[in-house]
C-alpha cells in the first residue's frame, strides 16, 4: 500500500483502512515491551504543526514518532510568529525549508492539511482540522472496536452528540460505513448536520431508540464553546435528553462498548459512573492511539506494511529509505 498523506478517511478504501489497523497491531504488541522503542523512522525528520489545543493526540503523535525513533519538531501557533501575522503557508513553507519529511497538522480550519500537501514536498498527516476530518482518532476507534469485538463488518454502532460541529463524527461514519458497520447519528435536530443520510447512515433523535440494539455508543463531546449559537435551550435540558446516564442502558447489548474521544464534560454528555465503568474503553483508546499514529507515520514514509505480529520483521531493522 502506498499512502503519500493520511488526510482523511473519506479517500481511504476498505483495504487501505485495514492495513493501517493491521500495522498498528505489530506496532501495538511493540508498546508492550519494556524497550518500546523500534528503529523504523530512524532519519526521518517529523514537525507536529499544532494551530489548536490538543492534549491527547499532540501526545500520542510525540510518543509516536519517538517511539519509532524519528526526529521531531514542535510548532505551536500561540508561541510563534504567527501571532505577528505570518501567513500559514510562509509559516510551514520556512519549517519545510528545514528539511522535514513529515508535517502533522491541526488546525481550526477545515482543508489546511489537502492545502499543505498541495504546496509542500512533505508528506502531510491530518491530526484534525475544523469540523472536517479527524482520520487518526477515528482509525483507533476502528482498532479498539476491532480488538474488542473481533470485527466490525455487521456491528451496530451509534454516534451520540453534537454531530454537526464534530470532525470525530466524520471521519468514524466515514471509517465504519467502509468496514461495514451499521452507524446510526443521534441528537437533537439541531446537532445534526442536513442531509447526513447521504453519508450512508440513519438519524436517531431520541436517545432510547437511537441506542438500542448498539454493540458500541460512541459519545461526543458537546462542544461547549460552539454553543452560543443557540443549537440547544440549554445545557441541563441536553443532560437529560441526550447524556448517557446509569441505568439508561438498558436498550443496548448487554455488553456495549462506551468510547469517548476525550475531551470528556463529565456529568454532561457521559455520567462519570459510565465514563470511568465496566463497559468504557475510553482509556484503551488512547493506548491504542499511540500504535495507530506509529502504524500512520510508518506507511506514509514508505514503510512496508508488516506481517502482523512477526518477531523479527521489517519494524526490527531501520526504515529502508535510510533518510
Ligand atoms: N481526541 C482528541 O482529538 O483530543 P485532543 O483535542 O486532546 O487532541
Amino acid at each position: 500500500m502506498a499512502i503519500k498523506h493520511l488526510l482523511g478517511l473519506q479517500e481511504l478504501n476498505a483495504e487501505e483502512i485495514l492495513t493501517i489497523l493491521d500495522t498498528a497491531r505489530t506496532f501495538r504488541e511493540v508498546l508492550e515491551r519494556p524497550i518500546k522503542k523500534v528503529p523504523a523512522l530512524r532519519g526521518v525528520t517529523i514537525c507536529n504543526a499544532f494551530f489548536e489545543p490538543s492534549t491527547r493526540t499532540r501526545v500520542s503523535f510525540e510518543l509516536a514518532e519517538k517511539r519509532l525513533s524519528a526526529d521531531m519538531v514542535n510548532f505551536s501557533a500561540s508561541n510563534s510568529s504567527v501571532t505577528k501575522g505570518e501567513t500559514l503557508r510562509d509559516t510551514i513553507q520556512n519549517i519545510e525549508a528545514m528539511k522535514l519529511d513529515i508535517v502533522v497538522v491541526r488546525h481550526s480550519s477545515a482543508g489546511v492539511p489537502t492545502y499543505l500537501a498541495k504546496h509542500l514536498a512533505a508528506r502531510i498527516v491530518n491530526a484534525g482540522d475544523g469540523q472536517h476530518e479527524h482520520p487518526t482518532q477515528a482509525l483507533l476507534d476502528l482498532y479498539t472496536i476491532r480488538e474488542k469485538k473481533g470485527r466490525i463488518a455487521g456491528l451496530k454502532v451509534a454516534i451520540v452528540g453534537d454531530i454537526a460541529h464534530s470532525r470525530v463524527a466524520r471521519s468514524d461514519i466515514w471509517g465504519l460505513t467502509k468496514l461495514g458497520a451499521e452507524v446510526t447519528v443521534v441528537a437533537p435536530r439541531t446537532l445534526v448536520p442536513l442531509e447526513i443520510e447521504r453519508m450512508g447512515v440513519k438519524v436517531a433523535t431520541s436517545l432510547e431508540e437511537g441506542i438500542r440494539g448498539a454493540d458500541v455508543i460512541n459519545v461526543l463531546r458537546l462542544q461547549l464553546e460552539r454553543q452560543a449559537g443557540g443549537f440547544l435551550p440549554s445545557l441541563r435540558e441536553y443532560r437529560m435528553t441526550f447524556g448517557l446516564e446509569p441505568g439508561g442502558l438498558g436498550p443496548a447489548t448487554p455488553d456495549v462498548l462506551i468510547m469517548h474521544p476525550g475531551p470528556i464534560n463529565r456529568g454532561v454528555e457521559i455520567h462519570p459512573d459510565l465514563a470511568d465503568g465496566p463497559h468504557s474503553v475510553i482509556l484503551e483508546q488512547v493506548t491504542n492511539g499511540v500504535a495507530i499514529r506509529m502504524a500512520v507515520l510508518y506507511l506514509v514514509s514508505g514503510g512496508t506494511p508488516p506481517e502482523p505480529m512477526v518477531e523479527g520483521n521489517v519494524l526490527m531493522t531501520a526504515h529502508p529509505a535510510g533518510r
